[in-house]
């Protein structure tokens, strides 16, 4: 469903990004992005969304070419993957409800509805409670699932999360993995830029890891060939077809 071929990025300041990225990630795949610091793990995400282009490569969306795709069609592109950024970008003077509300609102949803979505998706990632504060008003915890109870709002095919466990004690983090796993099995690609390696190596999860720019490890699940073992012929079949599209 997204495909990126050999894609580089140079910024402006001649900053070496990505260099020659070649990689695919299927539909309801749970994918670790993993790197030093600086290795292109952001850059990545964002070239996904469109938030700047490839200086060279393509990057395609269930066969979309989202590097040709017109800026007018952006949001469109945007409401198919949700995003929380490394720095969250809530604004700061509003409420989380308002901030969850305001996508919506931009897209021109009709307003009891979109506080119906919004709602609901407040209880989904467990931050009810909180929806009138500030975000000054909520842990890091909180503030976390708020981000992420945005980047939902138009129930998106693919969530990216840019390192969403930096700033958390360990346990919270791992409340906000187990959250972000919970999306994924109701149906959503994840893909989770990250530097908590206890967190990565403690689950049997794909991992591509970057260096300088290049992917130097791509870790499939392991366990994928043993659940292949254990299937009926039938099911194995289902499955093979599943990898070829
Ligand atoms: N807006 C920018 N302008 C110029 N150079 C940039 C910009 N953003 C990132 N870079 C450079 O591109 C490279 C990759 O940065 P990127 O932010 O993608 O790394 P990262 O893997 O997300 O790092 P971190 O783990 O620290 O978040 C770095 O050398 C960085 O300095
Ligand atoms: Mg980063």
């Amino acid at each position: 469903m997204i495909r990126l071929v050999e894609v580089t990025k140079t910024y402006g300041t001649g900053a070496s990004a990505l260099s020659d990225v070649t990689l695919s990630v299927e539909k309801g795949e749970f994918v670790f992005l993993v790197g030093p610091s600086g290795s292109g793990k952001t850059t990545l995400l964002r070239l996904l969304i469109k938030d700047m282009v490839p200086t060279k490569g393509t990057i395609f969306l269930n066969d979309i070419n989202v590097t040709a795709l017109p800026s007018g069609k952006t949001p469109q592109l945007r409401k198919q993957i949700g995003v929380v950024f490394q720095d969250l970008k809530m604004l700061m003077d509003r409420t989380i409800f308002e901030n969850i509300l305001l996508p919506l609102e931009m897209a021109g949803v009709d307003h009891n509805e979109a506080a119906r979505k919004a709602k609901d998706i407040a209880r989904q990632v467990g931050i009810e409670a909180h929806v009138e504060k500030f975000p000054v008003q909520l842990s890091g915890g909180e503030l976390q699932r708020a981000a992420i109870a945005r980047a939902l709002v138009f129930s998106p095919q693919i969530l990216l999360a840019d390192e969403p466990t930096g700033n958390l004690d360990n346990t919270t983090s791992w409340e906000i993995v187990k959250l972000l796993q919970d999306i994924n099995q109701m149906g959503t690609t994840v893909i989770m830029a990250t530097h908590n390696l206890d967190v990565v190596n403690s689950l049997d999860k794909r991992t591509i890891e970057l260096e300088k720019g290049k992917i130097v490890k791509d870790k499939k699940k392991p366990t994928d060939d043993k659940k292949h073992e254990k299937k009926s012929d039938k099911s194995e079949k289902e499955d093979e077809k599943g990898v070829e599209k």
